[in-house]
């Protein structure tokens, strides 16, 4: 069965890739290497000595979408494609509005066009700004947005949950991830931003590499037991997991709904540092700096409804696993790049 997979060529799109094939599913990927490289291709094709069904091309492009829905004959859409740096969106709203917003729209008219009716959506914890109450359910109300990429999220979700009410057939879901990390246990995918990287673990993984500087850590005043922020990371071939399930509910009529994915723990900064320091035997240089703004002091999910509704049990719930995954696949692209 035949699977789009928008976006697939980035971090989670790639474990995507190799998950949907594991469980029999075909898919295709169309991505224009916007935040991506090419190497991924042939990582994908080495992990599963297949061939790489892809598109190159921009999912704004009509002709791109009609190309893909022609050639193939399309059960499902799994949505990553999207800008996804929150620092430049506040800087340049518009390329976010654009390139997440518009293309969505865009592709939902294409799938309603080409009779494509199950989408899964790549949201974004994002959406819950600091919440009151933790742990953080589906219910939590969806609090004003504190950047443009955050309101791009909260815009999709609405238009694809409209979209959905409006429609007999469509049906979506839509997975709302909290900090997604980690790599593939081959070491031959995961995160591999382009320039200096905006989150905390490939920021870590990549200055004990020597390729950063110190980390400066983004506040140490926030209520919590040591003063640093608290987040809930999460596997990222857990994620994967995750939209292979979500897929197969949609196919096997599962209503619409939304997701929180995450392991349910919270790690602190300062936690996370040190599990980073025990994973690769290197003490990390920080510098304690200013709270960044928007930033919540606490994010932890609440993931029951994935785990009940959608059958999903996390492989990889330690952190500890999680960071020596991640320095694993850091070691190895580090020897690739010299
Ligand atoms: P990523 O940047 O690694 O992957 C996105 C991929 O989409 C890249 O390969 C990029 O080249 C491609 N792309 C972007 N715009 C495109 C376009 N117009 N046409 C074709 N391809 C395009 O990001 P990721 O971390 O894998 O995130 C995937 C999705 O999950 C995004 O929608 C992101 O907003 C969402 N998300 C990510 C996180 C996170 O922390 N990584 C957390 C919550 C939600
Ligand atoms: C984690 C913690 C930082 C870097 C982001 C997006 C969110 C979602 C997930 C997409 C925070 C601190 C970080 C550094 C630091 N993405 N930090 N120094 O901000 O929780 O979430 O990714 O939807 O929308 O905002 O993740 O990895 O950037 O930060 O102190 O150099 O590490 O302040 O407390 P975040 P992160």
């Amino acid at each position: 069965m035949n699977i789009l997979i928008t976006g697939g060529a980035g971090f989670i799109g790639s474990h995507t890739y190799v998950a949907l094939l594991a469980h029999g599913y075909t898919p295709i990927i169309v991505d224009n290497f916007s935040n991506s490289n090419e190497s991924v291709i042939s990582q994908l094709a080495s992990i599963t000595n297949l061939p790489v069904e892809i598109i190159r091309g921009d999912i704004n492009n009509p002709a791109v979408l009609d190309q893909v829905f022609s050639q193939y004959s399309i059960e499902g859409v799994i949505h990553f494609a999207a800008a996804k740096a929150v620092g430049e969106s506040v800087e340049n709203p518009l390329k976010y509005y654009r390139n997440n917003v518009g293309a969505t729209i865009l592709l939902l008219e294409k799938m309603q066009e080409h009779g494509v009716n199950n989408l899964v959506f790549s949201s974004s914890c994002t959406v819950y700004g600091q919440p009151e109450t933790l742990p953080v359910t589906e219910n939590s109300p969806v609090l004003k947005a504190l950047s443009p990429y955050g309101n791009t999220k909260q815009i999709c979700e609405e238009i694809i949950e409209e979209s959905t009410r409006a429609s007999q057939q469509l049906k979506s879901i839509s997975l709302r991830y909290f900090n997604p990390i980690g790599a593939h246990k081959s070491a031959k995918i995961g995160e591999l931003p382009l320039g200096p990287p905006a989150n905390l673990v490939p920021f870590l993984t990549q200055s004990v590499a020597g390729l950063r500087g110190p980390l400066q850590i983004w506040g140490t005043d926030y209520p919590t037991p040591d003063g640093t922020a608290i987040r809930d990371y999460i596997h990222v071939c857990d994620l994967a997991s995750a939209h292979v399930l979500g897929l197969k509910y949609l196919l096997n009529g599962g209503e619409s709904d939304v997701f929180n994915l995450g392991n349910g723990n919270g790690f602190s900064v300062q936690e996370v540092i040190d599990t980073v320091e025990r994973a690769t035997g290197r003490a990390i240089a920080v510098v304690n700096a200013p709270r960044r703004m928007g930033d919540p002091a606490r994010l932890v999910a609440d993931a029951r409804r994935a785990r009940t509704q959608l059958g999903w049990q996390p492989r990889y719930p330690e952190l500890a696993t999680i960071v020596e995954h991640a320095w694993h696949w850091e070691q190895q692209t580090c020897a690739a790049r010299r």
